[in-house]
This record gives structure tokens, C-alpha cells and sequence, in this order.
């Protein structure tokens, strides 16, 4: 096989240069283009960080006003593309009912799909951003069986996801202030994160010069993995199983120290990560607060803030340096929220989208893409011959 490397996970390989966002999992640094993550979840939105994800720069007023105009008038999807909601089951995980929404998407726009013409790129961004969230809304209503709403175009992005959500046409849907902006950070939080198992999907998939859409579908259920975004599901639960067996921490804390049943501390490790992901430290630090004021469920923060104490105080965890990721908290807050526990990925896949698409449109304008294709060695038999006679 020549001169091949073994790095199985891809624990040493760099897929691609990228100038969208850097990490440095030594010392808990995340920066998109450049800008402190604790400073864009401190002042900027979820629509103007997926601008600077997508463009590089942080938009003028005018720039972010003509492009959140754009994006608000794409968030209706087609008559057609609702009732394909109906053909699953009742209750049906929305992650696969998104990602084959999304899928679907290229049936749609048929015509606007060439990966080189900046304009179908330029529309297919725009849809992409403008319809995920009513497709998610749709997949969530559809599992309550409560009719689905069309998108209100003069809500902001976060705000008409939570009415499409929670609001039903007989009544007005009063926003909450706190809730937007909580969910409306949480969504900033998980907006890229470099060349994670679903990004490098996304560009693998692209790489191919399959369209926006598709490689995004991939995504998607790239994401759907309980050790990746579905961690946030799996947190909850464990923090439910915890509570509800009336299981110590501390005794849950053996059995995943001993690998019994290869239990694993969910929202716990991350590949690059070997200091505190500064993700989780906001999201900790913004649960307290939102769970007061949401109402939230206390018991169960308390169970995982005890779970964390043990964690970082234990020989097995420091040694391997195993810190909270980002996954450990959220699923508290979108609980209060009223999410259920099958929605928690959706919404990390609304909160990446903008991260994925930069990053797509990264890799197709970047004249050194060639398509992926990693190669393998060979342990199987060799030559040997079909039996004759
Ligand atoms: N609980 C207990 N032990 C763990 C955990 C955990 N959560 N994570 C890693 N380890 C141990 C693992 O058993 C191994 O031990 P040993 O050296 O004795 O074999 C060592 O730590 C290194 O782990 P690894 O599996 O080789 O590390 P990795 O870089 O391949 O995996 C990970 C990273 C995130 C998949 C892993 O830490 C994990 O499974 N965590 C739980 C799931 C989770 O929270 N995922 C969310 C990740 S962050 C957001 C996202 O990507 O969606």
C-alpha cells in the first residue's frame, strides 16, 4: 500500500485550511473568524454570527439588515414538501425527519443546484437558513400532532422558531423575552466548531460537488449520533435514570469508571478539548439563571452539577482529562424550554447550519479541494480461487 498513514478517526489528519473557525483544546479557546466566542454570545445574535461564519467579516447595519430581510422572506417551504411530513410515523425521531426534508429540498430547487454559480450558492444559503427552522417546527408538530404553523416573518429568526414550535393558530403566542434570547445564544454556541464528525461530512459529501443540500442532509444525521449531537439527548437520559432509579452519582461515577456495559459520562470528553469547553462554561454558567427564571428542573442540574464535582475531582477523569462539553448542560435548558428530549439535536442542527454552509462553500471555492477519498489497509484474505467441480 506504499506510503499510507494509519490515523483511524482521524486523530492526526487535516482534511482541510480553514479560515473559519479556531480551537485551541489545550488551553478551552474557541474563535469564530477571529472573535472570542464569550464576546459573540455576550453581544451579537444568532443571525449576525451566522453572517460572519458564512462571509468572514461582521456584517454593517445594512448588510445585516438586507441579509436577515433575505432570510425571512425564504422561510416558507412548499405546499408539497408538508405534506411529505405525513408519511412517517407518529412517532418518528425528528433528526431523520429533517435530514430527509433537507434532502428533499434538491427536488425543490432543481434548477439552483450548481456548487460553482455563486448565485444558485448565494439562494441556496438563504433557503437553507430560512426554511431548516420551519422544517424542524414542522417534524416537531407533526410528532404532537398539533397542525403546523407558517412561519411570521416579522419575529426574528429565534422567535418564529419558538411560535412555529409551541404556538397553535387559535391563540396569539406570546414570546418570551428571556426564552428567545437564551435559545437565540444556545443556538450561537453550537454555530461551527471546525472539522467535527458532521462538518467533515458535510465536506466529504460536497467534495463529491453533491449540492448544498445533500451534503447538509449528511450533516444531519452525522449529527444525529449519540456521541456526537446526540449527546444532549443521551445527558438527559442518564440525568432522568439517575434521578428516577434514585442512583447515586457517585455509584453511576464506578460504573463508568469501571466500563461496565461501556457506560460512558455523557456531555463528558471532547477530542480536541483537554481543558474546560468554554461553550459549557457559559451554558453553565447561563442554566442557573434561565432554569429559575423558566422554571426549570432543579434536582436534576443538581444531580449534574454533582456529577461534574466528582468528574473533575477524579483520578480517572483528570488523567484523561476529561472536562464538561457543551453537551452537558444544554438539554436542561431546552427542557425548561419545553423541548422534548427527541428535539435537543434538532436544535444543535439549527444552531450549526450556518457553520456547515461557510464551511461547504469553504471547500468548494477552495481550489485545493480534491474529492475525499481516504484509503485503507488491507487485513482480508488473499488471491484465492472459486471452488471448481
Ligand atoms: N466517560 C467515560 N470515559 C470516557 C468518556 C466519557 N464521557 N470520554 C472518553 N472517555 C475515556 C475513554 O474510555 C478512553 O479511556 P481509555 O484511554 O482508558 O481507553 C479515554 O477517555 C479517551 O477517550 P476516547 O474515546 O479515545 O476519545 P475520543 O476523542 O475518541 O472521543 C468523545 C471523544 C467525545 C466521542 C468521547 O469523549 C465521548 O464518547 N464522550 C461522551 C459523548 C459526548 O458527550 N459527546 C459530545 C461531544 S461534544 C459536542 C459534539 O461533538 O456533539
Amino acid at each position: 500500500t506504499g506510503n499510507v498513514a494509519f490515523d483511524p478517526g482521524f486523530m492526526n489528519t487535516a482534511n482541510a485550511r480553514s479560515a473559519v473557525t479556531y480551537i485551541d483544546g489545550n488551553n478551552g479557546i474557541l474563535r469564530y473568524r477571529g472573535y472570542p466566542i464569550e464576546e459573540l454570545a455576550q453581544h451579537s445574535t444568532f443571525i449576525e454570527t451566522a453572517y460572519l461564519l458564512i462571509y468572514g467579516e461582521l456584517p454593517t447595519p445594512a448588510q445585516l439588515e438586507d441579509f436577515d430581510t433575505r432570510v425571512r422572506r425564504h422561510t416558507m417551504v412548499h405546499e408539497d414538501l408538508k405534506s411529505f411530513f405525513n408519511g412517517f410515523p407518529r412517532n418518528a425521531h425528528p433528526m431523520p425527519v429533517l435530514s430527509s426534508a433537507v434532502s428533499a429540498l434538491s427536488t425543490f430547487y432543481a434548477d439552483s443546484l450548481d456548487p460553482f454559480d455563486q448565485q444558485q450558492v448565494e439562494i441556496s444559503t438563504i433557503r437553507l437558513l430560512a426554511k431548516v427552522p420551519t422544517l424542524a417546527a414542522y417534524a416537531f408538530k407533526k410528532s404532537k400532532g398539533e397542525p403546523m404553523l407558517y412561519p411570521q416573518n416579522d419575529l426574528n429568526y429565534t422567535e418564529n422558531f419558538l411560535r412555529m414550535c409551541f404556538g397553535v393558530p387559535a391563540e396569539d403566542y406570546e414570546i418570551d423575552p428571556t426564552m428567545a434570547k437564551a435559545l437565540d445564544v444556545l443556538l450561537m454556541l453550537h454555530a461551527d466548531h471546525e472539522q467535527n464528525c458532521s462538518t467533515s461530512t458535510v465536506r466529504l459529501v460536497g467534495s463529491s460537488h453533491a449540492n448544498m443540500f445533500a451534503s447538509v442532509s449528511a450533516g444531519i444525521n452525522a449529527l444525529y449520533g449519540p456521541l456526537h449531537g446526540g449527546a444532549n439527548e443521551a445527558v438527559l437520559a442518564m440525568l432522568n435514570r439517575i434521578q428516577q432509579e434514585g442512583v447515586k452519582p457517585e455509584e453511576f461515577m464506578e460504573k463508568v469508571k469501571n466500563k461496565e456495559s461501556g457506560a460512558r459520562l455523557m456531555g463528558f470528553g471532547h477530542r480536541v478539548y483537554k481543558n474546560y469547553d468554554p461553550r459549557a462554561r457559559i451554558v453553565k454558567d447561563y442554566a442557573h439563571d434561565i432554569l429559575e427564571k423558566l422554571g426549570g428542573n432543579d434536582e436534576q442540574l443538581d444531580i449534574a452539577m454533582r456529577l461534574e464535582e466528582k468528574a473533575l475531582a477524579d483520578e480517572y477523569f483528570v488523567e484523561r482529562k476529561l472536562y464538561p462539553n457543551v453537551d452537558f448542560y444544554t438539554g436542561l435548558i431546552y427542557k425548561a424550554m419545553g423541548f422534548p428530549e427527541k428535539m435537543f439535536t434538532v436544535l444543535f442542527a439549527i444552531g450549526r447550519l450556518p457553520g456547515w454552509i461557510a464551511q461547504w462553500r469553504e471547500m468548494i471555492e477552495d481550489p485545493e479541494t480534491k474529492i475525499g477519498r481516504p484509503r485503507q489497509l488491507y487485513v482480508g484474505e488473499a488471491e484465492r480461487h472459486y471452488p471448481q467441480g
